[in-house]
C-alpha cells in the first residue's frame, strides 16, 4: 500500500468531510425552502494530498508525521462555501457555532479587516469531535476542518489574484499590487450594494 503521512487516519478524512459536508447542504435546503433564497452558491472542499500536506510540514519545519499534518497543521480537510450576499456568510458562521460537536479554534474576519492587498474572505478552523480514533490515542478522537467563506465577488478575485501570484515576471508589480486592490475594494463596494438591494426587495414584499 501507499504511504502517507495521515498513517491509518486518512481513512477518517472523507468520512468526516462528507458527514459535515451534508450538515452543510441540509441547512441550506431548510433555507431555500424557508425563504426562497439559498444560503450559498457554491460548496467545494478537498482533502490536502499526502504530498502537499507533506512539503507543508517541510516548509513549516515540522517533522512529516501524522501529528504535524493533523494536530500542528489544520487544513487537511478543507472546505470552501461560496456566498451570493454578505449577510449569508455571517448566517453560516452562526450555523456552525451551534453545531454541538464543534468548537472554533481560529476565527479570522478578513471582509471587516481585509487584508492589505485587498484579500477578503471569512476564515474559521473547527475542532470537531467524532467517533473515529485519533493520532493522540483518543477514542473519540477530534479532528480540524478550514473553513473559507466567501462572496461570489470575493471568490472571483482570490482566484485570479492567486493564479497572477505565480507569474514572478512582473514589470511593475507596485502598480499591479494598487490596481489589485482598487479592484479588491471596488468589488466590496458592490456586494454591499447587492446586499443593499436584496434588503430593499425583502422589505418592499413585507416578509
Ligand atoms: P497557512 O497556515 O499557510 O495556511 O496560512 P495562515 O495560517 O497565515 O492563514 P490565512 O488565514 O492567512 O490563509 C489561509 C488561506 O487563505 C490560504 O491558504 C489561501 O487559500 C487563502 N488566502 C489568504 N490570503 C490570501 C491572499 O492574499 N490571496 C489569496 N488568493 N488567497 C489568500
Ligand atoms: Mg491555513
Amino acid at each position: 500500500m501507499e504511504k502517507t503521512i495521515y498513517g491509518p487516519y486518512l481513512a477518517y478524512l472523507p468520512l468526516i468531510l462528507e458527514d459535515f459536508s451534508n450538515r452543510i447542504k441540509q441547512k441550506n435546503k431548510e433555507v431555500k425552502a424557508e425563504t426562497g433564497y439559498k444560503l450559498y452558491e457554491h460548496f467545494s472542499a478537498r482533502i490536502k494530498t499526502s504530498k502537499s500536506m507533506t512539503e507543508k510540514c517541510h516548509r513549516k519545519e515540522l517533522p512529516a508525521t501524522a501529528q504535524s499534518a493533523l494536530k500542528e497543521i489544520r487544513d487537511s480537510i478543507g472546505i470552501r462555501i461560496v456566498c451570493g450576499f454578505v449577510d449569508d456568510i455571517y448566517k453560516i458562521v452562526e450555523i456552525i457555532r451551534n453545531f454541538d460537536d464543534c468548537s472554533i479554534a481560529v476565527e479570522k474576519d478578513y471582509i471587516q479587516n481585509a487584508k492589505p492587498n485587498g484579500y477578503r474572505s471569512y476564515h474559521l478552523i473547527v475542532e470537531l469531535s467524532t467517533d473515529f480514533p485519533d493520532c493522540l490515542g483518543n477514542e473519540r478522537g477530534s479532528y480540524f476542518i478550514e473553513i473559507q467563506l466567501r462572496t461570489i465577488a470575493q471568490d472571483s478575485w482570490a482566484s485570479l489574484e492567486h493564479q497572477m501570484k505565480y507569474k514572478h515576471d512582473i514589470k511593475n508589480p507596485k502598480r499591479i499590487v494598487r490596481e489589485l486592490k482598487r479592484c479588491a475594494d471596488e468589488l466590496a463596494s458592490c456586494d454591499l450594494t447587492m446586499q443593499t438591494i436584496r434588503n430593499l426587495i425583502q422589505e418592499s414584499s413585507g416578509d
